[in-house]
């Protein structure tokens, strides 16, 4: 069985991500790839539109990849069925729930080779994931390979400490939402000053795109970049100190550690 096949069960936006993603870039045909999800009709979808197999059972699904991706949603995994725990055992078990620590994922799956816990983000949908992840013990070079494959299909990835993952999962798990509803305030703003809605759509849309990647090319400190376009005097500086008055920076740091705080929250649910 080739180490790089990968079996998700859950087959909703973020598996499908993982599953497109791999199909696009990570080498891997829809022979390699598998998924079953619950009674709705994301696995059947999922299976029809990309051409990956269909599993009939958990068994089915598992004998079938040397990598199981569990990827439903949190609350599910207290409910999961007590065969994954034999079902994986040996396996490389990768699971994206949000807030769910290794220790508690080690009780579901006992007897996985190894156990990653990732929060992947929804660019991963275009390649421009960010996932931060980390592992129960220091992985295999092989199991390493396998993890790079996936994630490296998705974007970018960073191993942390496990004690770090509720805090990047609130910067970057989060962080697109946070920028979405930025990018929906800033054509708001343009709308309040006068623009049509489409106009103000484009041209905030479009800014944050630039902003992001002169950043992302420059590899600059973001506030070098911000004094670099504000003069004295000058307009810029007008909206930046509002922002200040209005302790922009303040309400992000909350806004950060509020989505932390729930992580935090998450794990203590069983
Ligand atoms: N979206 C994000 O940005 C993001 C980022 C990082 C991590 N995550 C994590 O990704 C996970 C999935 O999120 P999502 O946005 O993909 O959710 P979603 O679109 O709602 O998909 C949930 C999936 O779980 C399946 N499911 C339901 N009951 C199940 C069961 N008993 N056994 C197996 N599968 C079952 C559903 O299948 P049916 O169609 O059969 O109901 C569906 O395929 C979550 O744990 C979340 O924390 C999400």
């Amino acid at each position: 069985m080739s180490a790089h096949r990968f079996a998700f069960l859950g087959a909703g936006n973020m598996a499908a991500a993982m599953v497109d993603g791999l199909l696009a870039k990570g080498g891997i045909a829809p022979a390699d790839l598998s998924c079953r999800a619950g009674s709705g009709p994301t696995a059947p979808a999922l299976a029809a539109r990309t051409g990956i197999t269909l599993a009939g059972s958990l068994a089915e699904l598992t004998a079938s990849a040397g990598t199981l991706v569990v990827a439903f949603k949190p609350q599910q995994l207290a409910g999961a069925d007590p065969a994954l725990a034999a079902l994986t055992a040996g396996k490389l078990v990768i699971s994206v729930l949000a807030g769910k620590r290794l220790a508690r994922l080690a009780q579901t799956f006992p007897a996985a080779r190894a156990l990653v816990w990732a929060m992947p983000n929804t660019p991963a949908r275009i390649g421009a994931g960010m996932t931060a992840w980390c592992s129960r013990a220091p992985l295999s070079p092989a199991d390493r390979a396998t993890v790079d494959t996936l994630f490296g299909a998705l974007g970018r990835a960073l191993e942390v400490d496990e004690s770090l993952m509720d805090a990047a999962a609130a910067v970057s798990g989060c962080g697109p939402a946070f920028l979405f509803e930025f990018a929906a305030a800033l054509r708001d703003g343009g709308v309040a000053a006068g623009l049509p809605p489409a106009t103000a759509q484009a041209l905030a849309s479009e800014t944050l795109l630039g902003a992001a990647r002169l950043l992302a090319r420059t590899g600059a400190d973001p506030e070098e970049l911000r004094r670099q376009v504000t003069s004295p005097k000058g307009m810029t500086l007008a909206g930046l100190d509002r922002m200040a008055a209005r302790d922009f920076r303040g309400t992000l740091r909350e806004t950060v550690l509020a989505a932390q705080a729930r992580s935090v929250e998450m794990s203590k649910e069983t």
